[in-house]
């Protein structure tokens, strides 16, 4: 006799029953666990504009992507966000009113996703659509997309609120604001370290972030100023074909020099809007943002940069180093997160003020790199700098994870501390992070070392070695492995 609702299976229907409950209910809660994107500590309100402007193509490699035929390493136009120092104008609202944390299309970041995790299934895809919809989709980012730029007086007296920026002899020649280019890391994008960005351009810097079109990040459109759109997705090593074939590092090879390309050419950028050019850049900008760059004549220092870098856009930072300050990369200063393990060799021909900031499982995970610790390399590159008679740091921030920098941690706080079991408060972790570069930055500008640069060295083997730091002031949250020798009291540096 056939029952098709059997006692048993009456059981298994109500558990399943049950369980989806549960299930929905779980995810109704789960809604508000991606946490907002808290605004910026700084003195000074933040404004948000993308970026992006044609440059003369280049080909950095000729392999072509199996899918298409396209040349995958072709640079046509470079895609950066500024964050920076806003007077806003309640009266002024431009089109786009915000800018989402995940750029549109989400469709294009997930197929990105997809292919990072070689995935290659459509429902899959469609999962991956469905859960970034569901967990950030409508997250946006805390700025105001498009307001002017810090007005002059504003900035003056800023100045004079912060005493040490107008002790500051650079800023004596040259009124401009610091100008910091961010490179992102492996699956990374423009917007992936919006926090630490906004907090230092609420601090009255201008932040470029670029959105490299390496194939290292999940996806993104290069839109070009005749209207022409192109998809870039992820690129792995399988998805590309040359005569010869490439290998895997001469592939990162051809990367590093693409992002270093796009380096050059958001710098060439900022200087053209400094110059006076910013109505034409505005045109030509197909994201139809930059309404009042017409304002930002002589209101940045270009030709003083910080890079900032975060994993493989640690590797690049160190590499556009190499020959820096030059013409088409007048940068000054550089500040690297956990450069990569996996990017290819470090550059040390250094001769500018470097800080190296490592998470704890950075430096505490034992990586061998080119047959000797990764620790030891890094450690390596930053004494050599200091053995120039050039300011170097290398620190480590203890209880952190190689992706603390971001804005992971803050909008999924639990998700990411059951997968990467770390221990500090992402938020202070996150202050730590910007109070470092901040305290380097000013240094830079006036010579003075404050907070964790002020210490010498805690730790010179890092966690593995003696930590000295018991008496010293950095609250348990930092260990110094490579610093200038303190100063003595009142030393003029
Ligand atoms: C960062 O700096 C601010 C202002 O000086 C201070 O209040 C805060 O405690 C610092 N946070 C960390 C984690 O160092």
């Amino acid at each position: 006799m056939i029952r098709p609702f059997g006692r048993r299976s009456w059981r298994n229907v109500s558990v399943v029953l049950i369980f989806s409950a549960i299930v929905s209910l779980f995810v109704i809660k789960m809604l508000p666990l991606c946490n907002p994107l808290p605004s910026y500590s700084g003195p000074h309100q933040v404004g948000i504009i993308d970026v992006e402007a044609d440059c003369e193509t280049r080909v950095l490699h000729p392999a072509v992507l199996k899918d298409g035929g396209e040349i995958a390493l072709k640079l046509e136009s470079v895609f950066f966000t500024l964050f920076y120092p806003a007077t806003p104008n309640p009266g002024h609202v431009h089109w786009p009113p915000k800018h989402y944390w995940v750029p549109r299309p989400l469709s294009l970041v997930a197929s990105g996703y997809a292919r990072l995790a070689h995935i290659s299934s459509s429902i899959l895809h469609r999962v991956f659509t469905f859960g970034l919809w569901l967990f950030a989709g409508a997250t946006t980012i805390p700025a105001h997309a498009d307001a002017p730029i810090l007005s002059r007086l504003e900035h003056e007296l800023g100045g004079l609120k912060d005493g040490s920026v107008v002790t500051s002899p650079l800023l004596k020649e040259s009124a401009g604001l610091p100008v910091i280019v961010f490179s992102h890391g492996m699956a990374g994008m423009r917007t992936s370290y919006s926090h630490y960005c906004g907090e230092l351009a609420s601090r009255g810097y201008v932040v470029a972030a670029i959105e490299h079109r390496d194939g290292s990040g999940p996806g993104s459109v290069v839109m070009t100023a005749d209207g022409k759109e192109r998809d870039i997705l992820h690129i792995n090593m399988d998805d590309i074909v040359s005569d010869p074939p490439i290998t895997a590092d001469g592939f990162k090879a051809a990367q590093l020099a693409f992002r270093e390309a796009e380096v050059e050419e958001t710098i060439r950028v900022l200087r053209a809007i400094d110059d006076g050019e910013g109505e034409r850049v505005l045109r030509e900008n197909p994201r139809r943002e930059g309404w009042s760059f017409a304002e930002w004549q002589g209101r940045l220092d270009v030709e003083s940069v910080t890079i900032v870098g975060h994993s493989y856009g640690a590797t690049l930072a160190l590499q556009t180093l190499r020959d820096a300050p030059s013409k088409s990369l007048p940068v000054r200063s550089a500040i690297m997160f956990d450069p990569g393990k996996e990017s290819g060799p470090l550059n040390s021909d250094i001769t500018v003020p470097t800080l190296i900031i490592n998470s704890g499982s950075w430096t505490s995970s034992p990586a061998s790199f080119y047959g000797r610790p990764h620790f030891a390399v890094v450690k390596a590159v930053a004494q050599s700098v200091l053995d120039r008679g050039v300011h170097a740091w290398f620190l480590t921030l203890l209880h952190t994870a190689h992706s603390s920098i971001t804005d992971a941690p803050i909008l999924q706080p639990l998700i990411f501390r059951l997968v990467t079991g770390t221990r500090l408060n992402e938020r202070l972790a996150l202050d730590a992070y910007v109070n470092a570069s901040h305290d380097f930055l000013r240094f830079v500008r006036d010579g003075r070392r404050r907070g964790v640069l002020a210490s010498g060295v805690t730790s010179e083997d890092g966690p593995l070695g003696k930590a000295e730091d018991a008496e010293s002031d950095l609250s348990g949250l930092w260990e110094v492995h490579v610093a200038p020798e303190p100063e003595s009291e009142g030393e003029e540096m």
